[in-house]
């Protein structure tokens, strides 16, 4: 852990932004299912559902309700979750750094927004749980999810009247939960695409944590930092290919997220 925390601070000294990349293993602590894990949302679901198959574009077309009632069931478990303390570290490092400071994350459960990351430093680029969007896009605004939307308890429909509000407030169509799907594209409107490949060019340091390195956007900020010199670093309970980069540069830590983005954060600011 030591050598890590020395590597950040060294890496500091260095121009550029420190950015952090989050996956499900950071919300893991605050109750939330990761999705490749033993109890992962892609795994148990493979027994009595095929949520990957849900999370489609494809999917939504041919049976949108059954869509909205997986994502409203994903979000009610989101809401009652609260974020921890690797979460808060981050909105600190956040509120010290202002200037370099970027947040990257790959979590739709809002739970950074709610720890005080601010918007302004956040980049959601699956999307966020508790938002909806046109799902003929007449516009690319975002809107909350109504309240009046209740909590959906896993394999509950979505009933006539709740169907009745997720409607799109411009053209009164469909809304659709404004997350990534499997056989859709990032763009930089929606997933902040241009802006986090930007930051990554140009970044001193790349604090990875909670992820399985399964995604192609990751990937891209992480060979884009590593080859503009930044420092890596991996926070995970298991070895992952995003560590083997990391051993040969700031050094990983395998242990929980919460504890280790503290020490990290304290030892940056
Ligand atoms: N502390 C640190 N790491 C943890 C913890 C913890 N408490 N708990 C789990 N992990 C690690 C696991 O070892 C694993 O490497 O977090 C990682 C979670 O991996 P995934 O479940 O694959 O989640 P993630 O990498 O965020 O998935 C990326 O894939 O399916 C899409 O859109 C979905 O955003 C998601 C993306």
């Amino acid at each position: 852990m030591e050598a890590v925390l020395a590597a950040c601070r060294a890496a500091l000294v260095r121009p550029g932004p420190v950015i952090a990349l989050t996956g499900a293993g950071v919300s893991a602590e605050s109750g939330i299912p990761t999705f490749r894990g033993k109890e992962g949302y892609w795994t148990i679901g493979a027994r009595d559902y095929h949520p990957q198959e849900l999370a489609t574009q494809a999917a939504f077309r041919a049976m949108p309700w059954e869509v909205w009632a997986w994502y409203l069931y994903r979000r009610s478990v989101c809401r009652r979750a609260q974020p921890n303390a690797g979460h808060h570290a981050l909105a600190r490092l956040a509120l010290e750094l202002p200037d370099r400071f970027a947040l990257v994350t790959q979590n739709v459960d809002g739970l950074h927004r709610r720890a005080g990351s601010p918007d302004a430093q956040t980049f959601p680029i699956h999307g966020d749980i508790s938002l909806m969007r046109c799902a003929a896009d007449c516009v690319l605004d975002r809107w909350l999810i109504p309240d009046a939307v209740p909590d959906l308890a896993k394999g509950d429909a979505v009933a006539a009247p709740v169907q009745a509000l997720l409607v799109c407030p411009r053209c009164g169509g469909m809304a659709r939960p404004h997350v990534l799907w499997f056989d859709e594209s990032y763009d930089e409107p929606r997933f902040h695409l241009d802006t986090v490949r930007r930051l990554a060019r140009g970044a001193a340091l790349v604090v990875i944590a909670g992820t399985s390195a399964q995604t192609t956007l990751p990937w891209h900020v992480v060979q884009l930092a590593a080859s503009a010199g930044a420092t890596l670093v991996d926070v995970n309970l298991e070895d992952n290919p995003f560590g083997d980069l990391a051993a040969g540069s700031g050094g990983v830590i395998r242990g929980p997220a919460a504890d280790a983005l503290t020490a990290i954060a304290a030892a940056l600011i």
